[in-house]
């Protein structure tokens, strides 16, 4: 299975550092932000990976991450084509880099402590559609929030950033598709936001009935802000401190 993390955008929330460094380079513990998304792919077997970002900001991870030899992965780069357009839009950039295999996207800014191993194993068995992980969270209005059935076994719709939330899970940034997510981001229009939406494309895989999901156990923080990038930052050096490591 290959591998895609997502290290485009604008990154608003975390100005000014993004004015003139994109957030996924942003320092959490001893290394960029991006390092991160790669160990969670490296450590479950993942080792082809893309990653889409801005054009402007190529440079840079390339600079940082050069091919991947250091992190022991194989990396490739694409750009998106239009910056802020989107997490479907960043997506599609993907699209010759899967050819028909399933595959595993990160947004570059979603860490977390589980390891991958046993959510991809759950999407290997299942025989097509996609796969997505939530998370319980004190906020949900910040986020994509699933409607669940009574029984808690499916997702009946999600929700981008509603005022009253259907329930207290986030969709994460922690996606699997197969290979038809691209047709389906092809059908969908930009949303009030101007973004092609990733929980529109979902909400298509759920009509079909399609869309499977697990619950992350451990810790998991979107670090897209100065609060929650402060919040990783510490989460981080608790465990070195933990585990007796200085950087
Ligand atoms: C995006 C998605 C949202 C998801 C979140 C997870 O939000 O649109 O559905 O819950 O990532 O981090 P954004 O970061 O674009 O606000």
């Amino acid at each position: 299975m290959k591998g895609i993390i997502l290290a485009g955008g604008t990154g608003t929330r975390l100005t000014p550092f993004t004015r003139i460094l994109n957030k996924h380079l942003l320092p959490v513990g001893p290394y960029p932000m991006i390092y991160w998304p790669i160990f969670k792919l490296r450590d479950s077997g993942i080792k082809e990976i893309l990653i889409v970002t801005n054009q402007k900001d190529l440079t840079f991870f390339k600079e940082i991450l050069g091919k991947g030899e250091e992190l022991k992965v194989k990396l490739y780069f694409k750009t998106q084509k239009t910056e802020g357009g989107g997490i479907a839009d960043a997506l599609l950039s993907a699209r010759d880099f899967i050819n028909n295999d399933k595959f595993t996207v990160l947004l570059g800014d979603n860490l977390f402590d589980d390891s991958l191993i046993p959510y991809i194993k759950g999407f290997e068995m299942q025989k097509s559609g996609a796969r997505v992980l939530l998370k319980e969270v004190s906020n949900p209005s910040r986020y994509g929030v699933p409607l669940l059935d009574t029984e808690g076994k499916k997702i009946l719709s999600i929700h981008e950033k509603p005022n009253q939330p259907p329930s207290s899970y986030c969709v994460t940034g922690i996606y699997m598709y197969d290979k038809n997510v691209f047709q389906m981001i092809k059908s969908i229009k930009p949303s009030y936001r101007n973004e092609l939406e990733i929980t529109d494309v979902n909400n298509l895989y759920i009509k079909q009935n399609l869309l499977e999901y697990e619950v992350l156990k451990g810790w998991w923080i979107d670090a897209g802000t100065h609060q929650s990038l402060f919040m990783a930052q510490k989460h981080v050096y608790e465990y070195f401190l933990k585990e007796g490591k200085n950087d």
